[in-house]
């Protein structure tokens, strides 16, 4: 059985990217299928903390084959110096391998999206603002620049001319900002282009022939189900899938290919940036939660809104990615707790109980959560590595989660180090 998606569940920051480097021990290949630098992944390997935006979190393992898929857009500064830091901490790179066909985030991405968000005011989306939108608008539009261009001058010059036709006029009259030169852009580009290129490969083949060689691939997510563009809470979403079908999609591998789906969730919710969230905490029990679970962005450093866990959510997850088991993370965060709380359904503004998410936007803002609580545990979880090492009403907590949304939970997060875990995953 050797391909399986990594999802997040929930809004993102899940733990997706510790979960993927503790797998990538037992795999062959890790491929990145959506989005771009606007994830920040941390892993704590014993003293080493690692912080990967673009770069999959496979990177650690020196056999470990790591693809950036054609589905994730790239900014080429951005990569470069991640790949930089990473060497110079002793990490090899010869593993890394970018889609030839991956889109580029151009300098005019970044612009606009900063430039949108101001527009939009308090109506703003609260993105990273790292070009992560408009580069995919340009896909869709066919003016984007892929990773391919990199490596012929002549077109990559010729496609800028033709974008920035367009996008100049955008940043001018409507934005009041500088035009851009396609020459200068393209200039700045074929620095990183030198510095790129080995990489740059036909990764869908190359992850095909793994595929018939037997081997182990993870499809790392970046993001999560409520991000979605499609299924997620719009427009407050990121411009991409990060749903498992597009795993296929963003790195060109056929649906019957796929064997499993691990969905990762945190023990209670988090959120960076605008938009509804109906167990969200402005109390006490909330900022115990930012504390002890140190909820600041990887990316940006924004505080993350945090609340209880929501199964309602939680269960569409599930379903939109046919997730096959969860990992449970953070469960370590949740001790000190008098009762810890899961919402099993919201209310709508009629009054009425909903167990399934709500696909009208207007419905879902104006839900509540309905909780059940059960009782809370004292004992400190990190040296927990086997399910009967856990105190029973955390067992209980686990087992109440399981069930509501039928699924089993085969790793769950005891701390922050890669090794802090109960891992009953099969790959
Ligand atoms: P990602 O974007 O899904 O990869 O998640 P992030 O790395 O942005 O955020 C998750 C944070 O929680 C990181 O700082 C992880 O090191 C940390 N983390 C992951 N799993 C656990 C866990 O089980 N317990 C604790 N205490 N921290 C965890
Ligand atoms: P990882 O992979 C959490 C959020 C932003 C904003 C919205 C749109 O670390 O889980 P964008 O820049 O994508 O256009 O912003 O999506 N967002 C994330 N939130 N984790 C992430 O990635 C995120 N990537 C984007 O905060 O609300
Ligand atoms: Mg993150």
């Amino acid at each position: 059985m050797p391909a399986t998606v990594v999802i997040g569940a929930q809004w993102g920051d899940e733990g997706k990217g510790k979960v993927v480097d503790l797998l990538a021990e037992r795999s062959d290949v890790v491929a990145r299928y959506q989005g771009g630098n606007n994830a920040g992944h941390t892993i704590v390997a014993g003293d080493q903390v690692y912080k990967l935006h673009l770069v999959p979190s496979g990177i650690l393992y020196p056999g470990t084959l790591c693809v950036i898929g054609n589905g994730t857009v790239v900014d080429p500064g951005a990569l470069c110096a991640e790949i930089d830091g990473l060497e110079a901490r002793g990490v090899s790179l010869d593993t890394l391998r970018l889609s030839g066909n991956a889109h580029l985030i151009m300098p005019y991405h970044v612009m606009l999206d900063g430039a949108a968000e101001m527009r939009l005011g308090r109506f703003s989306i609260g993105t990273t603002r790292r070009g992560i939108g408009p580069c995919y608008e340009d896909k869709a539009a066919r003016v984007g620049i892929r990773a391919q261009d990199l490596l012929d001058p002549k077109i990559l010059v010729r496609k800028l001319e033709v974008a920035l036709e367009a996008k100049n006029e955008i940043l001018e009259k409507l934005y009041g900002m500088p035009r851009l030169d396609p020459q200068s852009v393209a200039a700045d580009l074929l620095d990183h282009a030198e510095r790129l290129r080995p990489f740059i490969a036909d990764t869908a083949l190359i992850i095909d022939e793994a595929l018939r060689d037997g081997k182990r691939v993870l499809f790392e997510g970046a993001q999560g189900t409520m991000l979605d563009i499609d299924h997620g809470t719009y427009p407050f979403v990121t411009s991409s899938n990060p749903t498992a079908g597009a795993a296929c999609t963003g790195t060109g591998i056929g649906p019957t290919r796929i064997d499993r789906v691990l969905g990762v969730t945190k023990a209670y919710v988090t959120r960076v940036g605008e938009g509804p969230f109906p167990t969200e905490l402005d109390d006490e029990d909330g900022r115990r939660m930012m504390e002890r679970g140190n909820e600041f962005g990887t990316t940006t450093g924004r505080q993350r809104r945090c609340g209880w866990l929501d199964l309602v959510a939680l269960r569409y997850a599930v379903r939109l990615s046919g997730v096959t088991q969860l990992a449970l993370t953070k469960l370590d965060v949740l001790s000190g707790f008098e009762r810890v709380r899961i919402c099993r359904a919201y209310r709508d503004r009629d009054g009425e109980r909903l167990t399934d998410f709500p696909y009208h936007q207007t419905v879902f803002h104006g839900c509540t959560a309905e909780y059940d609580d059960l009782p809370g545990w004292d004992e400190d979880l990190s040296e927990c590595r086997e399910l009967t090492d856990l105190p029973p009403r955390a067992r209980e907590y686990v087992d109440a989660i399981a069930a509501a949304v039928e699924v089993p939970i085969t790793l769950i997060g005891t701390g922050q180090g890669r090794h802090q875990v109960i891992d009953q995953v099969e790959i």
